[in-house]
């Protein structure tokens, strides 16, 4: 028996970095998996799983988008179990003195609204079906003060206030809601930073961690894998550093 046995699980975000990883695990311990994003590279996710996924082309931060997608796992499926909300972008990095209002709106739209979406539609599933799990991405970045991260980190720490929220609100109907807080962890999103000049995941990344290097997608998705199973029965309205210590000094 997996972890998810005879689950239905959505991950957004599916097509690369932690989503990617997530959608993978998820479907090795027995979730049938809807892979989300709006990459394109959502096809390449469900075609490496095979038959216990499908993929979707979601735009996460549209609202016909993410009803579409819950309604088409839903009729697909039977019912939603598992929702990881994990798309993100990191957006333009300066002091807000030198930000712009088009950065403000898109970061929030997808890392903010896109959680905000995914809960009101996949719970709304969810209460149809009896129960779920619910595990939104937020950051390190949600509960520490970061260098020339205003918006993305207003973000995150919205999504930490969101999750404990709604964790109250649906904790009697049978569907928790739990958040990871990455920390720099390797993945397209890093990669692509300007501000990132280290050759590999094995280096010691910029900025202090404890353990001294950067985390690995299937690092986050272990611990996303862990909040949605019933192992995690009796815990809702966490926000869980994943960050090798990042977050404790
Ligand atoms: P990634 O860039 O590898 O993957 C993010 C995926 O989200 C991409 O496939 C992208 O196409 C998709 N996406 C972006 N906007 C979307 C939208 N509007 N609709 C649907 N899909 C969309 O990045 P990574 O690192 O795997 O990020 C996943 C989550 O983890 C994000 O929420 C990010 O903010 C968060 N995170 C990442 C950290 C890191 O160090 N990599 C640290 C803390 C949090």
């Amino acid at each position: 028996m997996g972890r998810l046995q005879d689950k239905v699980a959505i991950v957004t975000g599916a097509g690369s970095g932690i989503g990617e990883a997530a959608a993978c695990m998820f479907a090795a311990e027995g979730a049938t998996v809807v892979c989300a994003d709006m990459s394109g590279q959502e096809e390449a996710t469900a075609a490496d799983i095979g038959a216990a996924a499908m993929a979707m082309h979601v735009d996460v931060a549209l609202g016909e988008d993410v009803q579409r997608m819950v309604a088409t796992a839903e009729e697909r499926f039977g019912k939603l179990d598992v929702l990881f909300n994990n798309a993100g972008i990191a957006g333009r990095k300066a002091p807000v003195t030198e930000q712009d209002e088009g950065t403000f709106d898109a970061v929030v739209a997808v890392n903010l609204k896109g959680v905000f979406l995914g809960m009101k539609y996949g719970i709304a599933a969810m209460l149809r079906s009896g129960g779920g799990s619910v595990i939104n991405t937020s950051s390190a970045a949600g509960l520490v003060g970061w260098q020339h991260n205003c918006i993305y980190g207003a973000t995150k720490a919205g999504v930490i206030q969101m999750t404990k929220s709604t964790a109250v609100d649906f904790a009697e109907r049978g569907v928790r809601v739990n958040a990871v807080c990455p920390g720099m962890t390797w993945t397209g999103l890093v990669a692509a930073s300007k501000e990132q000049s280290e050759p590999g995941p094995d280096t010691r990344p910029p900025l202090s961690v404890p353990i001294g290097r950067w985390g690995l997608s299937s690092e986050i998705a272990a611990a996303a894998l862990f909040l949605a199973s019933d192992e995690a029965s009796f815990i809702t309205g966490v926000a869980l550093p994943v960050d090798g210590g990042y977050v404790v000094p």
